[in-house]
């Protein structure tokens, strides 16, 4: 009898409230693949936005779908030719694969092996698992395309959430200056990340309350909230800036503007090397609310808020 697994999945993309707990079969190991019971679970609000089906036409998939795509947990099988982690090893990984299916809200995944890296061993495996996707995106956009320097002034818009909290960290690892932008509440939560600067986005122009901190502008503005925010802050661009976005196209925007947008992809040797940076203490993993599976629907109402403070996570 195939081994079964409890899992949060839906049937129907009507928003989080139609996620349930139930049962499904474990899937059967194929090569270069592991299994791996899965101890926590981040949450992100991509996980939310597929729930209402707003990727349906861009991402195949089929239902039952467990949602997630972060995980932590312990390797318990392998495929014949896994053989870069032993059985018992504890990972981590960001889970996007193809098709929209096989999520993390669950007790076990079976998931090529390229996809995963040992996990950080100074910190709880629920905060590993809010890692992945987040610290990821932050990874790619400052480092791999932002190519963020030592001495560069930085912006981040939406400093204080799960993307942000590991943008202002990783800036903060390279050398460079840090306004953070988030509602007051979240200020003093940025500086206690290392941000240098904070901005409440409540409290006037963005773009003129960072040009009193730097009048000569900024190197590189991080968007992590589009929209009004967004528009207020390209005042305060330099010339020779650029802009990393993670939710804007680049559609509306002036095309004199040096603009990267980023949709973040699996990475196991960056995920290797946020792991570095967590074990020298330069990224601490903020972990706001830990959920039982039981409350999956809860845990997607709130990130789908966008008012999230650093990570929350689903445990098994
Ligand atoms: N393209 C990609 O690969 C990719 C990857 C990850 C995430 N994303 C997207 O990027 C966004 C951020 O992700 P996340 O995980 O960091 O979300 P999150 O954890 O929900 O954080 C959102 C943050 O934005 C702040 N915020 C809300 N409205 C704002 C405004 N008008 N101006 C400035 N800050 C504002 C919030 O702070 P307050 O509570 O203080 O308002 C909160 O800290 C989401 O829309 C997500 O879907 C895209």
């Amino acid at each position: 009898m195939k081994k079964e697994m409890r899992v949060a999945k839906y049937d129907e993309f009507s928003g989080p409230k139609a996620v349930k707990v139930g049962k499904m079969e474990v899937p059967d190991l194929k090569e270069g693949e592991i299994l791996v019971r899965i101890e926590a679970a981040g949450v992100n609000p991509v996980d939310a936005v597929i729930t209402k089906g707003y990727y349906k036409d861009m991402m195949p998939h089929s239902f039952p779908i467990i949602p997630g795509w972060d995980f932590a947990g312990v390797i318990e099988d392998r495929g014949h030719a896994a053989r870069r982690f032993e059985v018992g090893e504890e990972v981590f990984a960001y889970a996007r694969r193809p098709e929209v299916k096989w999520g993390t809200f669950a007790e076990y995944i079976v998931i090529p092996e390229s996809y995963v890296a040992r996990r950080p061993e100074n910190i709880s495996m629920e905060a590993v698992s809010a890692i992945p996707l987040a610290g990821l995106t932050a990874y790619q956009s400052l480092y791999q395309y932002g190519n963020l320097s030592a001495g560069q002034k930085l912006l981040i818009l939406g400093a204080s959430g799960g993307v942000g909290s590991f943008g202002i960290q990783l800036a903060k690892a390279k050398g460079a200056e840090v306004i953070g932008v988030a509602s007051k509440k979240n200020h003093d939560y940025m500086k206690s990340l290392g941000a240098d600067h904070t901005v409440d986005y409540n409290g006037g122009d963005v773009g003129e309350a960072v040009k009193e901190i730097y009048p000569e502008g900024v190197d590189l503005i991080f968007d992590c909230t589009s929209g009004e925010t967004l528009q207020q802050s390209l005042k305060c661009l330099k010339d020779s800036g650029k802009l990393v976005s993670i939710l804007n196209q680049g559609n509306e925007l002036d095309p004199k503007i040096d603009f990267q947008f980023v949709f973040v992809e699996p990475n196991a040797l960056q995920l290797n090397h946020l792991r570095q940076l967590v074990e020298e203490g330069k990224v601490k993993v903020q972990v706001s609310k830990t959920y039982k599976l039981e409350e999956a629907v809860d845990a997607l109402e709130q990130i789908a808020s966008r008012h999230t403070t650093g990570k929350i996570v689903i445990k098994p």
